[in-house]
């Protein structure tokens, strides 16, 4: 495994691979990585000849700066991890390697960015596509692999590869959670021990809401999750919706829509958690 700090470095390695017709894979990152991230380059190893991870906590999607302050940053056991894992090239460039000048790119990414995350954390899914596609470009990758826990992620960049019509399959991988629960994200290390405890009600309350939702409607199964989490000491939810799982638009029967999931964003203290639940696969 290499690591490599300059996208033309990069670029000429990949060349090598390419040459030789082989397929390459990227698994963007922001680091801090967990046995998530490691489903993602495993899947990557497995299904391209070359592997490709970015480390890179990316400035312009962090509308909070002290969100972006605070993002756990490891890079030496990430290094270890990636090198146990058969990944290739670490990709782990500066903030003036990637943003030499500002990116004045504003994205249109049409409905599936405008709800949800897109509403409570404004510039955030511009900020994404604006890595991404600068990752695309550098990498051109035949595919590249990201988290569910994203749900909404997913949907915006298989947009903005739609729009910007990159040759690119992107892979949706699912939720790695803990054994109670817990869906593994990178900010879980900044939860007090007792934050923890308390967080499991997230995914414990989506599980119980699917059962839940058997005998009762859209609406009375938002208030249930949203009720329950809201009881939990430390957790306040900042949104609960129950989206169709292509467009992301509110369904409001269970009808509505083939494919529906429950979307939450929950703070627990400072610690801004996300998950979310399949109703209708
Ligand atoms: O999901 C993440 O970690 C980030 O949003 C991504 C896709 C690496 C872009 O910075």
């Amino acid at each position: 495994m290499e690591i490599i700090l300059k996208t033309s470095d990069l670029q000429a390695r990949i060349a090598l691979y390419r040459a030789e017709n082989k397929q390459i894979g990227l698994v963007p990152t922001m680091g801090a990585l967990h046995k998530g991230h490691l489903s993602l380059v495993e899947r990557c190893v497995k299904e391209n000849d070359c592997c490709v991870v970015s480390i890179f906590v990316n400035p312009t999607q962090f509308n909070d700066p002290n969100d972006l302050l605070n993002y756990p940053r490891t890079p030496e056991a990430d290094c270890a991890l990636l090198e146990k894992a058969g990944c290739h090239f670490v990709f782990m460039p500066s903030v003036e390697e990637i943003y030499p000048e500002k990116d004045e790119r504003i994205f249109d990414l049409g409905p599936v960015a405008a709800v949800m995350e897109g509403k409570y954390r404004p510039g955030h899914f511009n900020g994404v596509a604006q890595i991404v596609s600068k990752l695309f470009a550098a990498v051109k990758p035949d595919r590249a692999y990201f988290g569910e826990k994203d749900f909404q992620q997913i949907a915006v960049i298989k947009e903005m590869v739609r729009q910007l019509k990159f040759p690119i399959d992107i892979i949706a991988c699912p939720i790695v959670r803990e054994v109670d629960g817990m869906a593994l994200s990178s900010r879980n290390v900044r939860l007090t021990p007792s934050q923890r405890k308390n967080a499991v009600n997230i995914s414990q309350t989506l599980f119980k809401s699917r059962t839940f939702a058997k005998e009762h409607t859209v609406v009375e199964t938002t208030r249930f999750v949203i009720d329950a989490i809201n009881r939990t000491p430390d957790l306040r939810v900042e949104y609960y919706e129950i989206v169709d799982g292509d467009t992301l638009q509110p369904v409001d029967s269970w009808r509505s829509a083939p494919h529906i999931v429950g979307c939450i964003t929950v703070y627990c203290g400072e610690v801004r958690l996300i998950d979310n639940i399949t109703y209708r696969p």
